[in-house]
């Protein structure tokens, strides 16, 4: 894709972000703050989702304008010799008009001269709400000098609006530039957790330490190897027991012959994340109750994945997958039909609970938990009440998002078995989880992260390699 290709994509979007302002609107999207780590180290800067997804441009210090006019106003750091020689060149604001597509630029110390001037005579001002730390005070100081000029005629914006919901709707559903991003994202990823696998294996057979940061290591390697910037979130590498606590991260415990290792990790590239999660047995060979248990979980996938299509709501591939846990677990035994009853009731009275506690998916974008009402827009107002089997709480529900063709989830099931009584020894201290990320199409979805393979005979012969 040629460079201005994708300044257009950056320029469609702001034009839909404009449209959707209504008369007199102008929206404000700042990037996200450098924060400090210690003393006179920052940790490594990441910009905002929202700013990057209608610039794709990824300094700090960056502001954002647009009216619904379709004007476009940035603001970035100026062109600075000594800065750029200590932190790396600026684009500057003489040359972002031609290199984003924006309408003019200007330095971001004009900020609070500026601003007040596009925010006079406007009706609306709209920016994201409760995400950056101080927002809607500055902006209530620009505010401050459009209202010192009501009696020169001018007029100031009466109200405020939350950016969020129109650019959550439009992120939510991924064109063919951010899903080919992600299907390159996925492969990093995928690649990346058949060599952590492989390592695994050939450290146990030739008899030496393993630690879950020597998988970590792998991981980075691979991703940076492959040109991602940095992993999507903290990676989970997690050795035996460690992988019932779910948000592990990967530390120094030993990885034991005839333990399983669950692995949670995906890359970020190029702004898009990925997500995948592999369950192994650290030497290669399931046990039998670790295969057990592992082939429930596939097979609760796969029926989450037959349930991922476009006109499907997103809480199907949850029920399938807990429709498929819930009989598995009283077939495996972890269950006691005479306790808990028959599969329908293990799903009434949620007793899977003890052994999956999550949801089966979330979006994926920008963000590893993407951004996206979760309630289908239209229905918003049809509420229903139930009451919480386990806790006696009294739970609204609305109804779920209907999947339309390019949104991006994961479909992740998992059992985790702590050790407690009535549990069968076994299976104690087993914790599997098997992720995978879907394009949701019109007939089904695309798993995108399959390059690492998830049979557990594929995984075998995977480690015998
Ligand atoms: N890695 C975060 C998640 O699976 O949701
Ligand atoms: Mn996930
Ligand atoms: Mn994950």
């Amino acid at each position: 894709m040629d460079a201005s290709t994708h300044t257009q994509i950056y320029a469609e979007r702001r034009a839909r972000v404009a449209a959707a302002l209504g008369p007199g609107g102008i929206a404000i999207v700042p990037t996200a703050p450098e924060r400090a780590r210690n003393r006179d180290s920052d940790f490594l800067y990441r910009h905002d989702s929202y700013f990057y997804y209608l610039t794709g441009f990824t300094e700090p210090n960056a502001w954002l304008v647009i009216s619904a006019e379709g004007a476009t106003t940035l603001f970035c750091q100026p062109k600075d010799l000594e800065r750029e020689i200590w932190d790396g060149i600026r684009l500057g604001p003489e040359a972002a008009p031609a290199v984003l597509g924006v309408d003019e630029a200007f330095s971001v110390a004009e900020l609070a001269q500026r601003l007040p001037r596009l925010l006079e005579n406007r009706r609306t001002v709209w920016y994201p709400f409760a995400t950056h730390d101080g927002l809607e005070s500055r902006i209530n100081g620009w505010l401050q000098p459009v209202r010192a000029r009501v009696r020169y005629g001018a007029l100031c914006p009466e109200s405020q609006r939350d950016l969020c919901g129109v650019l959550d709707e439009m992120r939510l559903v991924k064109d063919a530039h951010e899903q080919a991003i992600m299907r390159r994202a996925s492969r990093i990823s995928a690649q990346a957790h058949i060599r952590a696998m492989q390592r695994s294996a050939a450290m146990l057979r030739a008899g030496q330490d393993v630690r879950e940061y020597h998988l970590d290591a792998e991981l980075l390697h691979a991703f940076r190897e492959q040109g991602s910037q940095y992993p999507a979130y903290g990676s989970i590498v997690a050795a035996g027991a460690n992988a019932c606590v779910l948000h592990y991260r990967a530390d120094a415990a030993p990885i034991r012959n005839g333990e399983l290792v669950l692995i949670d990790a995906g890359c970020e590239l190029d702004g898009y994340a990925s997500d995948i999660t592999r369950t192994f047995p650290a030497n290669g060979r399931f046990t039998g109750p670790q295969r057990t248990l592992y082939e429930l979980v596939l097979a609760s996938q796969d029926a989450a994945v037959a349930a991922t299509r476009a006109g499907a709501r997103f809480v199907d591939p949850h029920d399938a997958t807990v429709a498929v846990l819930a009989q598995g677990l009283l077939d495996v035994g972890l269950l006691d039909a005479n306790k808990v009853g028959h599969a329908q009731d293990v799903i009434a009275n949620r007793s899977y609970f003890q052994f999956y506690m999550h949801r089966t998916g979330h979006w994926l974008g920008m963000d590893v938990h993407d951004c996206g009402s979760y309630v289908e827009p239209a229905e918003v107002g049809t509420v229903s009440e139930r009451k919480d089997p386990l806790s006696g709480e009294i739970i609204k529900d609305r109804p779920s998002r209907i999947l339309r063709p390019g949104m991006v989830l994961t479909i992740e099931p998992g059992l985790y078995v702590r050790p407690a009584e009535g549990v069968p020894e076994a299976f104690w201290n087993i914790g599997i989880r098997i992720e995978d990320d879907a394009i949701v199409t019109a007939t089904g979805c695309e798993l995108i992260t399959r390059d690492v393979p998830v049979k557990a005979d594929e995984i075998e012969a995977l480690m015998r390699g």
